[in-house]
């Protein structure tokens, strides 16, 4: 027995997966669909083949109409799911015929009143890290990659977009789904229709993706369209948020090379979206607060973009090596930022990535595995242990070496990295084997064991020394002695100034300084959730009752992680009352969260209650 990969039951010395072909029916009344799969081998098998699942119901496996036998395990591992056992017989393809449950932890379905436009229900997915199981059986490890083709089926009131080529929306057809015959569905019924795509570059299981709801779209640029649910006033505010993305995608061509995707279109979620974006493959996800009005929301898209090249083309081979994608992904994002708004933005975001990360080494203070780039995550969900520690400490990493050897060369090696591994799925070792290869020396000059084996903060990693975020830390800090911002230092804040501010407010301020701040900026209102959060974290750790009302209102409001887990954690760690009210909000709200955020919220009440 040798898996692959902590997270999956997948085994090295079974054939990987090449090709699978989708057939998706999807039944809003039961939020269930009802599938086929046919699955094409890398060469022959025979013995056990193990897929993974979780809360899936498996009806056949077939190979040309004959049974193939199998079997789902009796136990369910928490992080795994449920293991699918084939035996095969020198088959090198195969149908399964399956459905998912309500429950499947991938997918959000939305009845049309939790909806923008009200009247129309609504699905989407969320793979990553380990979710593609709740929706197919699969080889759910980044260490396989595999090519796809998917028929929806769907109400044709509506209309489906997938992270993959379209190819057709078409009247359905009996032959399409002979597979799914035996489950007697209205497959040809006059209110169907079926849309199909194709997926020609192999992916890792965690970035399939589809979402189906009453669409529209904009053409923002070439290669780039904005979809939204139509009819709302979204599809208008984020074709002009991210009317930029076109010179992001030239400037990220620029820095790492050829756009390999063909498409970026960019969809814009219901506001509960778990994550503020997801790198879905020619059609990346993105939760509607980062739209703001004034370009900002430019950050996201940029991050996501350039994970067009470092994770969806160099993708980590487990979850254990994440900070390969996100480490990678935060340096690029902050190149292509400096790129078309300047150093200033840049750093910016630099700083206010510094401070999250020395407040997630604290965070993690009893717990230092989780402070290393490379972790073990035997026995761990992925979900549970989600922290800016790969993002900024990975950044770091890198941006320590630019330092090193210079921006020019490292350029080149960046280059160069991408143009080696790309479509493949690597570890550390593989990283630093090639850096050591191609920067002759470089580990005499930097401690490259302690950076990605070693806990904490490096003594060679760098706090930003700009004038701009110096002031506004140095400003942040003088709130201790009572001294809080005038109005010419803030005329000019925008959403990132007031966050860095916040973010590095002293712990010791009295909450008459919060109240002080918030009469005369506002920010508990701010349209920029990053401000009002931050701010309403603030409040709720300084035991200011008068903005419970508005904490209220954003928890009912959105979905996206990076907002419940402080302020639920803020509400968990006060006082008795402080519980109770985030218990009663959660048990409001819950329906309204993606399943994966359900489970997080519930992990930070058992944590602390
Ligand atoms: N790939 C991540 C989101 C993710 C990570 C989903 C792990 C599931 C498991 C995405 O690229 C991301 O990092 N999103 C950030 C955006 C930010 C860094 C600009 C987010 O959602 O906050
Ligand atoms: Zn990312």
């Amino acid at each position: 027995m040798a898996p692959v990969d902590p997270h999956s039951f997948t085994e090295s010395t079974q054939p990987a997966t090449t090709h699978l072909a989708l057939t998706l029916y999807f039944d809003f009344p039961s939020s269930t669909i009802h599938a086929s799969a046919l699955f094409t081998l890398q060469t022959p098998h025979s013995g056990p083949f193990f897929l993974d699942t979780r809360s899936l119901t498996i009806h056949s496996a077939l190979h040309a109409d004959e049974a193939i036998p199998f079997s789902l395990s009796t136990t369910t591992d928490p992080i795994k799911g449920t293991l699918l056992t084939l035996t095969l017989s020198n088959h090198s393809s195969f149908i399964l015929t399956f459905s998912t449950s309500p429950s499947s932890s991938a997918l959000q379905w939305l009845l049309p009143p939790q909806t923008c436009n009200k009247t129309h229900p609504y699905v989407y997915t969320q793979c990553q890290a380990i979710h593609a199981r709740s929706i197919f059986p699969s080889h759910d490890t980044p260490a396989r990659r595999i090519r796809y083709s998917a028929i929806l089926n769907i109400p044709s009131e509506l209309s489906a977009v997938m992270a993959a080529n379209h190819v057709t929306r078409r009247p359905p057809r009996d032959d399409d789904a002979a597979a799914l015959a035996s489950l007697n569905l209205n497959w040809c019924s006059q209110d169907r229709v079926v849309e199909e795509f194709v997926m020609e570059q192999p992916v890792p299981p965690y970035l399939f993706a589809f979402a189906v709801g009453q669409l529209g779209n904009r053409e923002v640029g070439p290669r780039t369209r904005v979809y939204a649910e139509e009819g709302s006033a979204v599809l208008d505010s984020a074709a002009k948020e991210f009317e930029g993305t076109e010179e992001m995608i030239r400037e990220g061509e620029k820095l790492f090379g050829e756009y390999d995707w063909e498409r970026f279109d960019l969809l814009v979620l219901p506001p509960s979206f778990p994550y503020g974006g997801m790198e879905n493959p020619k059609m990346v996800f993105l939760t509607p607060t980062v739209i703001k009005g004034d370009g900002s929301g430019a950050q996201v898209v940029a991050h996501e973009l350039a994970h067009s090249w470092t994770g969806n083309l160099i993708t980590n081979k487990t979850n254990e090596h994440f900070w390969l994608n996100e480490g990678f992904t935060t340096y690029a994002e902050r190149r292509i930022v400096e790129a078309v708004q300047g150093e200033k933005r840049a750093t910016l975001n630099v700083g206010i990535g510094w401070r999250g990360l020395n407040e997630e080494i604290e965070r993690f203070k009893d717990n230092l595995e989780f402070t290393k780039l490379k972790n073990n995550q035997q026995g761990i969900d992925p979900d549970d242990v989600y922290s800016q520690v790969p993002y900024e400490k990975g950044f770091q990493f890198l941006f320590r070496i630019e330092r090193q050897v210079g921006r020019s060369a490292f350029d080149e090696f960046l280059k160069k990295y991408i143009a080696k591994f790309k479509f493949q799925s690597i570890d550390t070792d593989t990283f630093l084997d090639f850096l050591k290869e191609n920067i002759p020396g470089i580990e005499k000059q930097i401690d490259l064991v302690l950076w990605t084996e070693g806990t904490g903060i490096p003594s060679d990693a760098y706090e930003p020394e700009l004038i701009v975020y110096k002031t506004i830390v140095s400003l942040a800090n003088e709130a201790a002695t009572g001294r809080m911002p005038g109005e010419d230092e803030v005329a000019d804040w925008q959403g990132q100034e007031w966050e860095l501010y916040l973010d590095n407010l002293p712990k010791s301020i009295e909450a008459s300084q919060i109240v002080a701040l918030d009469s005369r900026h506002k920010l508990s209102e701010s349209k920029d959730y990053e401000v009002k959060v931050s701010f309403l974290q603030r409040a709720i750790s300084c035991g200011c009752k008068e903005y419970y009302g508005e904490v209220e209102r954003t928890l009912k409001a959105v979905g996206r992680m990076k907002y419940l887990r402080p302020l639920y954690t803020a509400l968990v760690k006060g006082s008795e009352e402080d519980k109770v009210f985030a218990k009663r909000v959660f048990l409001e709200a819950r329906e309204c969260y993606h399943p994966i955020a359900q489970s997080v919220v519930v992990s930070i009440f058992s944590k602390h209650m």
